[in-house]
């Protein structure tokens, strides 16, 4: 970061590109396109597959709001699919029921860090000729069903930096675009509709400002070197949060009683989740959000996490959803809590927050 500062260069200049080409590297894909954010990537990506008026495409309801936000943005129409109740993540054959005469693509997104069923997508795009654009903003570092990296099949996909996520600076995006004519059209759209050899006042179509800076590119450099070292921490976390909550009777999702305590979903095959953030479902019948209230009265935060896109404000308005629309998804949004997660999180400081925890769900039930 001091050698960006001390280059007088603050943007448009070298670490941006050695962030883009070190990350594909990384991800073992031959081109990266940083952008300002996630939803920004995610913007660029609709807008790269066409998806605009009258398109319909087929995404989960079960997420940060971005990754159905960025089709509104271009006049499309997200379709809500319930999710499956083990990975929490797009459910293929609700997916693969909802196709209908307007439906454009498939969004799936990697959520929690855990994978999507991307070949199931896959086919069922090649099926219908839909387009496909991966949300992995949660997942840099995941692998899929087929043990590859998440982000490097040769589909569209968005990573995020936001100060909480796996690899930060601070705000920022990467895309993997499908194609180079998509990154082409990326690159000149994220600055001001620019061609990369034209002048600052010429413009060849509509663009964003959605540039990284050299300062949070070079951050993104320097993130990347211990890119191993702070996924590894984060994991290390995450399997203490496990190991003693199964003392308190919680089993990972798929494994135990669903209407107990149910921590994340153990990795499946060659399927691997990048730790992002540590949720479980508290059990049947406990008040998720006293639970909430309960911990903050003994000093631990915690999150109700996350409300589902369909029932929000602005979906409600526009669309009518209503509640009891898409039961997994809805059960799992009012069940879910997300303890503190950090890398290099210790061994007491889980302890204390699961006791904390235990504490907590004996005393709030409805
Ligand atoms: C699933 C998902 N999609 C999109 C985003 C948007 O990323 P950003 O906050 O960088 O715009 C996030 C991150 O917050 C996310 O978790």
């Amino acid at each position: 970061m001091l050698e960006a500062l001390r280059s007088g260069r603050l943007s448009l200049g070298p670490f941006v590109e050695r962030f883009e080409r070190e990350l594909a590297e990384w991800l073992g894909v031959s081109d990266a396109v940083a952008v300002s954010s996630g939803t920004a990537g995610l913007h660029l990506g609709v807008r790269a597959l066409g998806w605009g008026a009258g398109d319909e495409v087929l995404t989960s309801p079960f997420s940060f709001v971005a990754s159905a936000n960025c089709l509104l943005y271009e006049g499309a129409r997200p379709t809500f699919c319930d999710v499956d109740p083990v990975t929490l993540n797009l459910d293929p054959k609700r997916a693969a029921g909802a196709v209908g005469p307007n439906t454009a693509g498939v969004l799936p997104v990697d959520i929690l860090g855990y994978p999507a069923a991307m070949r199931e997508f896959e086919r069922l795009a090649a099926q219908h000729g839909l387009g496909l654009l991966q949300d992995a903003c949660e997942a840099l570092g995941a692998r899929d069903a087929e043990g590859a990296a998440v982000g490097s099949r040769g589909v569209s996909a968005v990573f995020a930096f936001y100060a909480n996520k796996q690899l930060t600076t601070g705000e920022g995006g990467m895309v993997v675009p499908a194609d180079p004519d998509a990154a082409a059209r990326m690159r000149s759209e994220r600055n001001q509709g620019r061609a990369p050899d034209m002048g600052w006042v010429a413009h060849e179509r509509v663009g964003f400002n959605y540039r990284l800076t050299e300062l949070q590119a070079a951050l993104g450099v320097a993130q990347l070197e211990r890119a191993r070292e702070l996924l590894g921490e984060r994991e290390a976390a995450a399997n203490r949060y496990v190991e003693r909550l199964r003392q308190s009777g919680g089993e990972p999702a798929g494994e135990g009683d669903p209407a107990a305590l149910v921590l994340p979903c153990a990795d499946r095959g060659r399927e691997r989740r990048s730790w992002f953030v540590f949720a479980v479902r508290v059990p049947t019948g406990a008040d998720r959000d006293a639970v909430v209230a309960d911990l903050a009265q003994r000093g631990v935060e915690s999150k109700a996490y996350m409300p589902c896109i369909h029932l929000l404000e602005p979906y409600r308005e526009r669309f009518g959803h209503r509640r009891g629309e898409l039961p997994v998804a809805e059960e799992a949004s009012e069940r879910l809590l997300a303890l503190p997660f950090f890398p290099g999180m210790e061994e007491a400081q889980v302890e204390r927050v699961c006791e904390a925890l235990e504490e907590a769900l004996r005393g709030n039930w409805t």
